[in-house]
C-alpha cells in the first residue's frame, strides 16, 4: 500500500515535470515566432558579380553582430567590420598568416588578434606583434543599398 502511494506520488511529480515545459511554451509571446526570417537569416544573392564583387552580408547583420566572419569562399574567410574612426566598412582575410587560425577583432585594443599564438595585426592588416610576419590581405568592399559587397581576390 505504501509502495503504491509512493509510486503515485512520484508518477504525479513526473507528470508535472513532463508537462511543465509544454505549458510554459504555450504561455510565451508568439509574436516573434512567425515565418518572418530574422536579419541573420536574410537570404541574399551571394553569386559572384561581373565586377568581381560578391554580397556577403547586409548592413543590418553587421550592425547586429558587430563583426561578420564569412566562410563562403573556401580558400579565404572574410572578416567584415566597421572602422571605429570613420565608420567605413572594412573586409580583411581572417586567416592568420602564421598558421591559418581565424583572427578576431579585439574592440578594446582596436586590433586584430589571433587566439592561436598571439599574433596581432592593426586594422589595416599589418603585423603589430608576431609570430606572424606577413600582413593580412584587405579586400575591396562597398555598400549597395543594404548589402555589403566584397571583392575576394
Ligand atoms: Fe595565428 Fe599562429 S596561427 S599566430
Amino acid at each position: 500500500m505504501v509502495f503504491r502511494r509512493q509510486f503515485l506520488s512520484w508518477f504525479g511529480i513526473g507528470a508535472i515535470a513532463s508537462f511543465l515545459p509544454v505549458a510554459l511554451a504555450a504561455c510565451q509571446d508568439n509574436s516573434k515566432t512567425g515565418n518572418e526570417p530574422s536579419s541573420q537569416e536574410e537570404k541574399i544573392d551571394t553569386s559572384l558579380r561581373p565586377d568581381g564583387f560578391q554580397a556577403l552580408a547586409t548592413t543590418t547583420q553587421l550592425e547586429e553582430q558587430g563583426t561578420i566572419i564569412d566562410r563562403k569562399n573556401a580558400a579565404k574567410s572574410v572578416l567584415i567590420f566597421r572602422l571605429p574612426e570613420t565608420g567605413e566598412i572594412a573586409a580583411i582575410n581572417a586567416m592568420c598568416t602564421h598558421q591559418g587560425c581565424t583572427v578576431e577583432l579585439d574592440d578594446a585594443s582596436q586590433a586584430l588578434f589571433c587566439p592561436c599564438h598571439g599574433s596581432q595585426f592593426n586594422l589595416a592588416g599589418d603585423v603589430a606583434t608576431g609570430p606572424a610576419t606577413e600582413p593580412l590581405d584587405r579586400f575591396d568592399v562597398k555598400q549597395e543599398d543594404n548589402l555589403v559587397l566584397v571583392k575576394v581576390t
